[in-house]
């Protein structure tokens, strides 16, 4: 049997996760999926259970240190040990840094607990299970996390500080036998830039960047599941980004553009 945690396992990426897991390993999966919301996480158990696998829910907000603890706690008292983690709850933000004001800004801490901290906390907490499993720690990060993305200095900086973190924690984990793989979406077609933070801090409900060409959800949770059941370090996920990796070396004016060219007109810099 394996134990799989997914943070943010409610919906989006996550849940499609959780759904391709059990799909995969059936009775042998046991998955842990937490998140805000009981209904949605309610919805996705039943849909893991139908193929086989067991399911503990856990409504918890990552951005509290003490949840975190308690999601890990709740995952061993169940289950009896921890083979995977996914860092994946997140949220998104979409504002100019000069239209946010001061009585606003707060909500850039807000963003780094959910996206950084949360993920350090459950990491945490879970390491001695995952090392005594020989397991996985899965960062979901963002591209943005490889390169600044204009309008999103909050989102860019947590995605930064994730794949940093989980860049020197890979090294130091690599004589336990625990693999870290971090994985760096596009866009993805979700919910999350709806949701996320305008400059005001209050859910956007639009989408700042072009999605003509998102990828699918089914398509992006494949990938990340097969770079964690490959130890890859890192899973890049377009073309686009994998180039635009490369080219900030030599020619980072050219990546500025191609960043600028992902808004939609009416978020751009003025
Ligand atoms: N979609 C994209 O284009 C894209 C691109 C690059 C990276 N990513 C990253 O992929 C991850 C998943 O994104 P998604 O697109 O699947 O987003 P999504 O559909 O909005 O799902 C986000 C998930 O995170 C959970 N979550 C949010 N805040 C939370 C909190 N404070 N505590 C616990 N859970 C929380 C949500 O559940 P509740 O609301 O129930 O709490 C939900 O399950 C994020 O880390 C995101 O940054 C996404």
């Amino acid at each position: 049997m394996k134990v799989f945690i997914i943070t943010g396992g409610s919906d989006g990426i996550g849940a499609e996760m959780a759904r391709q897991l059990a799909a995969t390993h059936k009775a042998d999966a046991s998955l842990v999926i937490a998140g805000r919301s009981q209904d949605k996480l309610d919805a996705v158990a039943a849909q893991c259970e139908a193929l086989g696998s067991q399911v503990l829910t856990v409504a918890m907000d990552v951005s509290d240190e003490a949840q975190c603890r308690d999601m890990v706690a709740q995952a061993t008292a169940r289950f009896g040990r921890i083979d995977a983690l996914v860092n994946n709850a997140g949220i998104s933000a979409q504002a100019l840094f000069e239209d946010v004001t001061a009585q606003d800004l707060h909500w850039y801490e807000s963003l780094m607990k959910v996206n950084f901290w949360g993920a350090v906390w459950c990491t945490h907490a879970a390491l001695p299970h995952i090392k005594a499993a020989r397991g996985h720690i899965v960062a979901v990060g963002s591209l943005a996390g490889l390169v600044g993305v204009p309008g999103r200095t909050a989102y860019s900086a947590t995605k930064f500080a994730m794949t940093g973190f989980f860049e020197s924690l890979r090294i130091e984990m690599k004589g336990a036998g625990v693999s870290v793989t971090t994985a760096f979406p596009g866009v993805v077609a979700t919910q999350i830039r709806y949701r996320g933070y305008n400059a005001k801090g209050e859910p956007a409900g639009t989408s700042g960047l072009k999605e003509d060409n998102a990828m699918s959800v089914q398509e992006c949770a494949r990938l990340i599941i097969d770079g964690m059941n490959a130890r890859q370090r890192e899973v890049v996920m377009t073309a686009q980004g994998k180039v635009g990796r490369l080219l900030k070396l030599i020619a980072p004016g050219v990546v500025e553009q191609l960043a600028l060219k992902a808004l939609k007109n009416e978020v751009r810099p003025r």
